[in-house]
């Protein structure tokens, strides 16, 4: 096993079964990751205006996306994907226990039926803001406050290495970023990201909401193109991204 990940086996092996030991060999090695999960149209759309996004990507990213959750410890999402996809974030498509699913819900406005709080399937941590409303939740759902920054005339945010942090103290290190595109760029802007999933379907939606939103550059030079590999999941491109200043997995010789 080389340092990228690179691996050897003594027999033969299927093309997908080395596709899969390429993009998952790197993360099973390291004991603590921040993946961001992007499934985009070409034109760079993860979900229609309304917020439709079933699915952008076809099903073998789909289970790419399940085989992440299994190995995460917590999969974080923001409180606009929770309201209109209303997601699981559990495993149904692949082999593994479920990750923690964390939702960014700063003002406290995730509705309350939402699966995420009913689901008892699986255990949910809300991060909310000093000045949300207290709402009740029960079962396997905890609400923690975690402080906020208000930029002028801007929603209250809270710092990605802070959420992280929180994380890390209950021993969630493998964490999966998984959406939407606001939540993503904001860890991607914090350069908190270790890599970057952007899996980019031939669909052209032409409107909708954007994979990408991130601080303005004046030139291209000053944009992120870190070093990148490509897998071909049926009819998708995986764009398997590591990220400038984040360590690649350590050598652990086993
Ligand atoms: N194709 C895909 O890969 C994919 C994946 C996931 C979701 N989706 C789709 O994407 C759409 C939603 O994406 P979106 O980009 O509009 O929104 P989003 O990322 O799901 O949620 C954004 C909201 O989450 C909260 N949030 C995120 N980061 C935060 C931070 N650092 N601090 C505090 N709050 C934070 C904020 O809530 P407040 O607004 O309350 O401040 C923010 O406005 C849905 O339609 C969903 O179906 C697609």
């Amino acid at each position: 096993m080389a340092r990228d990940g690179a691996w050897e086996v003594s027999g033969p092996i299927t093309p997908e079964a080395a596709t899969l030991l390429d993009i998952f060999i790197p993360l099973q090695r390291t004991p603590s990751f921040v993946v961001g999960q992007i499934g985009q149209s070409l034109d760079g759309r993860i979900a229609t205006i309304e917020g439709h996004s079933h699915y952008v990507t076809g099903p073998e990213d789909i289970r790419r996306l399940h085989r992440l959750r299994a190995i995460a410890d917590a999969v974080v999402v923001g409180a606009t994907t929770v309201d209109l996809d209303d997601p699981q974030l559990n495993v149904r498509q692949a082999e593994g226990p479920d990750p923690v699913r964390v939702v960014l819900d700063p003002s406290g406005r995730v509705s309350s039926d939402r699966a995420v709080l009913t689901n008892a399937a699986g255990s949910t941590l809300i991060l909310t803001g000093p000045a949300a409303a207290a709402s009740p939740h029960g079962g396997q759902v905890e609400r923690l406050t975690l402080a906020t920054r208000t930029e002028k005339g801007a929603r209250p945010r809270f710092a990605p290495a802070d959420v992280l942090e929180v994380l890390a103290t209950r021993g969630l290190r493998r964490v999966l970023v998984e959406g939407g595109g606001v939540t993503v760029s904001e860890f991607l802007a914090a350069g908190v990201l270790t890599r970057l999933h952007v899996a980019v379907s031939s669909l052209i939606i032409g409107s909708g909401r954007a994979a990408f939103t991130l601080p303005p550059v004046t030139l291209l030079d000053q944009a992120l193109r870190p070093p990148t590999r490509v897998f071909h999941l049926g009819d998708d491109v995986l764009f398997d991204l590591a990220l400038e200043g984040h360590p690649e997995p350590a050598e652990t010789g086993a």
